[in-house]
């Protein structure tokens, strides 16, 4: 059968092609993309070809499928593995199968298996590995977005404490603590948000810093310092632009005691510093924003890191467990990924968008495989909806969900759209 994918041929070379997509194997399943987001790893990928440490060397003789952040419908099973999964079944998959040991994944390594693909060969090693997970929720580009929200979950399992003995470590952020999630309202940010918000864990005060003013408007309207009190966390946002003492303005928050566990979701140095600076003692310091420098460094104090126990800790991605959390908390309906999404498009959008990604302002960009549509801000529905029905009927679903994207703006986007 034939697909239509956006495959990457060398560096910045990204083409939307169609070509015939090998029977499968015994041991391999076919299954139709739903919804990719887009991710800025792959943003990176596409600008460094081969040069990727995900990306093979023989990409122009056997150009790959990007996209890593992906969900959709099995088609058909192979032998081996009909026990298991069933045609007509949703799917979300975990990313990180480092195969071969060289970390290749989808939407890095394979010429037939990626996110931005009408229909894809999952290889067997996926399922070997227990990283195709059953989907069953209200709409497809949550499973999408559950990749994202993995991330977010395994760095909130990899802080850590020492308190009361100094020597064990006691993992995860600090249930009823402080938290400061700085540069925290970007997409991630916003991801990060709503699982301390309504995860299992929840501090009592919460402040997210930002220097963009839209953004952290945007952020306060949709997890409103009321609505956190209600459950129990004080919420505080703070544009940190111009601040004279933004370290005192922020201890202050917490009494002057410091807080015990610091995000960094901007890899910027001042950024990192002052998350130094305002942690208390036993402070962690969570450094989750990906550096595309190799020297990136930052002072950390030391005389702290001795007399105060303060300590530093990353994660770059997340694990199988982390995304069937995810799903978890998506399905309780406790955590709602649409926060992050702020533009949809169509497949024929994607190389566009994935090589425009750091100028395209907002937060994660939704791509439908199926439909033909160009790369459109909600935000910007509304106002087109004046000449073109389809965006005026999304606007007007999207008024039932605080107008972010939701499964019944989906399910019509899908319907009604222009096919691939
Ligand atoms: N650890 C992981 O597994 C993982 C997974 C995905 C993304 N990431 C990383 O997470 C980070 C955030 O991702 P994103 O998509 O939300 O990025 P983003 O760039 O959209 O958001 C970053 C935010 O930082 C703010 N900011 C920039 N400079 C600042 C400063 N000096 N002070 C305060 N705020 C400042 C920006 O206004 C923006 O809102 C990125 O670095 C990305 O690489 C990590
Ligand atoms: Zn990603």
């Amino acid at each position: 059968m034939k697909a239509t994918a956006v495959r990457l041929h060398g560096k910045k070379d990204l083409r939307l092609e169609t070509y015939e997509l090998p029977a499968i194997k015994d041991d391999e399943i076919l299954a139709k993309v739903i919804s990719d987001s887009v991710c800025m790893s792959t943003y990176k990928a596409a600008i460094q070809g081969s040069d990727h440490k995900r990306v093979p060397a023989d990409i122009a003789e056997f150009p790959i499928v990007v996209g890593h952040e992906f969900a959709g419908e099995i088609v058909e099973v192979g032998k081996k593995w009909k026990s298991q999964f069933s045609p007509g079944k949703m799917f979300s998959i975990q990313p990180n199968i480092n195969s071969r040991g060289l970390g290749y994944a989808p939407g890095y390594s394979f010429p037939f298996f990626g996110g931005d693909a009408t229909y894809i060969v999952i290889p067997a090693e996926v399922m070997e590995k227990g990283c195709l997970l059953d989907y069953e929720g209200d709409s497809i580009f949550k499973a999408s977005l559950s990749e994202p929200m993995s991330c977010i979950i395994a760095a909130f399992h990899a802080s850590y404490h020492t308190k009361d003995d100094g020597q064990a470590h006691k993992m995860g952020i600090i249930d009823g603590g402080t938290m400061a999630i700085l540069a925290g309202v970007g997409p991630m940010g916003m991801g990060a948000i709503d699982i301390a918000l309504h995860g299992e864990r929840k501090p009592k005060l919460l402040v997210v810093t930002d220097i963009d003013d839209s953004r952290l408007e945007r952020a306060k309207s949709i997890f409103t310092p009321e609505a956190a009190a209600k459950d129990g966390t004080r919420l505080e946002y703070v544009n940190t632009k111009g601040l004279p003492d933004a370290e005192k303005y922020l201890r202050d928050l917490t009494d002057g005691k410091g807080f015990d566990d610091v995000f960094i979701f901007a890899p910027v140095k001042p950024v990192v510093e002052l998350g130094d600076r305002i942690l208390g003692k036993d402070g962690c310091m969570n450094f989750f924003a990906g550096p595309t420098d190799p020297k990136f460094s930052a002072e950390f104090n030391f005389y702290n890191v001795h007399y105060s126990a303060t300590h530093i800790v990353g994660t770059s991605g997340g694990n199988t467990r982390n995304m069937v959390e995810a799903l978890d908390l998506m399905g309780k309906g406790l955590v709602n990924p649409a926060v992050m999404v702020t533009h949809v498009g169509g497949l024929d959008s994607a190389a566009e968008t994935t090589l425009n990604l750091p100028q395209i302002p907002g937060g994660k960009k939704l791509i439908y495989p199926h439909i033909k549509m160009e790369l459109t801000a909600i935000d910007d529905m509304a106002e087109k909806g004046k000449n073109d029905p389809l965006f005026a009927k999304l606007a007007d679903l999207m008024q039932k969900s605080k107008g972010l994207w939701s499964a019944d703006a989906e399910k019509y986007l899908l319907a009604n759209a222009k096919p691939m």
